[in-house]
């Protein structure tokens, strides 16, 4: 998504003190566009199929806005009625997100036009087509940039936000959607993994996505049955993590170790793994090799590493994820309908309730704390989960 791109703007404008909204609009709403902003995860077409139906039930028409912001600005807009397809049944099972995420020459045309070009073409596309009502997936900065965006571009359009994110990172929610599905995918590979470690008495040390937040790869790792998970929010004490591997490897023949992209390792001063790509984008990676050299270079143990990267993203929704997308994605057109705006729905555990996005914006990114009862049960079952 082109977040970055935009934050800048707003960060370093004085426009940016002008966005202000309302926490309800009262005009009736007909025509609904859909984005899905930041990087895909699984269930957001069964989210977009919801919200279609949903939307039909009420004779609201419904149009995608292809990768987000870039798929309105660019000449001419590339915004399209969403046909019968999106209704299917065939959407819950759809990995990626048929909308599309945002591509190099996105953020070239973002970089080109001002924030006030940009505005302007926003408004436009959206006027032209009389569309009165945006719901976006997203992350909490995305979602948080794209209703200031809205708000700098339209005056007042409602907006509805709904969580989606493989890192459950968001603020105020127990789950977004597309986590518990990468838990899923990454489980099963970390348990394939311990087939093949157990017949060439390997260690091998597997990571998972999630950035600074731990949850996905505390999460898989306990699913996957690891014997050893490191996570971001907690250092590793190397002298505990070699004799805790040592003690695994004599009991077993075998370990399984499993690292979160963004662990910090004193092998790397304290910082955490990461590389530049030929276009100049700072990416988080390569905490497993290393792991996986320092265990091989202390204990003399042959040790191998993966990283699941992408696959984390794709494939299809588990069940949990079908409905909690399908749901939030159903409450999401009802509270629009509803003259909400300036929302983001949330599966609180028992119900589904309506956040101001003000309670969401500016809050840090959720992370693990010593007491999170799944860190505590993994630690109980003699899981080295570094020093907490
Ligand atoms: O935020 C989701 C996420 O998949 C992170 O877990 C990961 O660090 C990042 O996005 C990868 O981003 P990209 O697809 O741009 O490499």
């Amino acid at each position: 998504m082109w977040a970055p791109a935009i934050l800048a703007l707003l960060l370093y404008t004085p426009l940016a003190q002008a966005f202000s909204a309302p926490s309800s609009v009262l005009n009736s709403v007909s025509k609904i566009g859909i984005l899905t902003s930041g990087g895909d995860c699984p269930s957001l077409n069964a989210c977009i199929r919801a919200i279609l139906k949903t939307a039909e039930t009420r004779d609201v028409e419904v149009f995608g806005l292809p990768r987000g912001f870039p798929g309105i600005i660019e000449d001419p807009p590339a915004i399209f009625k969403l046909d019968a397809s999106y209704a299917s049944a065939a959407m819950l099972t759809k990995g990626g997100s048929r909308l599309g995420g945002s591509v190099g020459s996105d953020y070239k045309l973002i970089d080109s036009l001002s924030l006030d070009e940009k505005a302007s073409r926003i408004s436009a596309a959206l006027s032209e087509l009389e569309i009165d009502g945006i719901i976006a997936t997203g992350g909490d900065t995305s979602m948080d940039l794209i209703a200031q965006m809205l708000q700098y571009a339209t005056g007042n359009i409602p907006f509805i936000g709904i969580p989606k994110s493989i890192d459950n990172d968001i603020p105020s929610t127990i789950y977004s959607i597309g986590f518990q599905s990468a838990v899923a995918t990454a489980a099963k590979s970390i348990a394939a993994v311990r087939d093949t470690a157990e017949s060439h008495r390997r260690v091998i040390v597997v990571e998972c996505m999630g950035r600074n937040a731990g949850f996905l790869t505390l999460h898989s790792g306990i699913a996957g049955g690891a014997d050893t998970i490191l996570l971001p929010e907690f250092p590793v004490d190397n002298t505990q993590l070699l004799k805790h591997v040592e003690e695994v490897y004599k009991k077993h023949e075998c370990a399984v170790v499993v690292v979160s992209e963004a662990i910090r390792l004193s092998s790397n001063s304290g910082k955490t793994s990461k590389y530049t790509t030929a276009d100049g984008k700072t990416r988080l990676g390569g905490s497993a090799e290393a792991v996986a050299r320092f265990l091989s270079e202390s204990l003399g143990l042959d040790a191998r590493h993966v990283v699941l990267g992408h696959t984390q993203r794709g494939g299809s929704p588990n069940g949990f994820d079908q409905v909690m997308a399908t749901t939030l994605g159903a409450h999401a057109v009802n509270a629009i309908c509803e003259g909400q705006s300036e929302v983001m729905m949330n599966w609180n555990g028992r119900n589904v309730e309506a956040i101001p996005l003000d309670e969401v914006r500016d809050v840090p990114s959720k992370s693990l704390s010593s007491d999170y009862p799944e860190l505590i049960a993994a630690q109980s079952m003699g899981i080295y989960c570094g020093s907490t």
